[in-house]
């Protein structure tokens, strides 16, 4: 894989609609794409990048909630559970700029995962992290937050969708 080539994909990219697969290789090639993520991320300042959002099909993301280099994680093949309570909070999403949505979600669930050598890990967090969390393997879903805002925010939203239908149709 040529980590160099990879870059942001936007709404209505297809390949942001799949449903990806899971990580099975574990050898060196892996570290080279992690990197590139943390990088592609960070110079869009997001907060979390999910695979597909590159164009790699596969069970993966990274993140970092506070912007401090210990905070960089990176979770292969998440799911979620132990799920409870639901806020709604506003979301942007790298993949739909120009467009921030209330959405909502469990406050506190359990993540369990594997790491970059496939081993097991599992977390429990609450609010802002865990939100992150949902929002990334939703993209592993082919799951946007516009599948999420509320109804009433549809019609905000069109005209900067139909936008990003526009660029993407060059
Ligand atoms: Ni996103």
């Amino acid at each position: 894989m040529d980590v160099a080539a990879l870059g942001m994909l936007h709404y209505p990219d297809p390949r942001l609609r799949r449903v990806a697969k899971p990580v099975e290789d574990f050898g060196p090639w892996l570290d080279a794409l992690i990197a590139r993520m943390f990088e592609i991320m960070r110079d869009h300042k997001g907060v979390g990048l999910a695979a597909p959002q590159v164009g790699v099909d596969l069970r993966l993301f990274v993140m970092n909630a506070t912007g401090e280099a210990v905070d960089d994680r990176v979770y292969l093949n998440p799911k979620l559970d132990q799920r409870s309570g639901w806020a709604e909070a506003e979301e942007g999403c790298l993949s739909l700029p120009g467009i921030n949505v209330q959405v909502r979600r469990s406050v506190k669930c359990r993540l369990i995962a594997q790491d970059r050598n496939g081993k097991p890990i599992e977390a429990i967090s609450s609010g802002f992290v865990s939100r992150i969390w949902q929002h990334e393997i939703d993209h592993l879903d082919g799951v946007m937050i516009i599948d999420k805002m509320a109804p009433s925010e549809a019609i905000a939203v069109r005209k900067v969708l139909r936008s990003l239908e526009a660029d993407y149709e060059e």
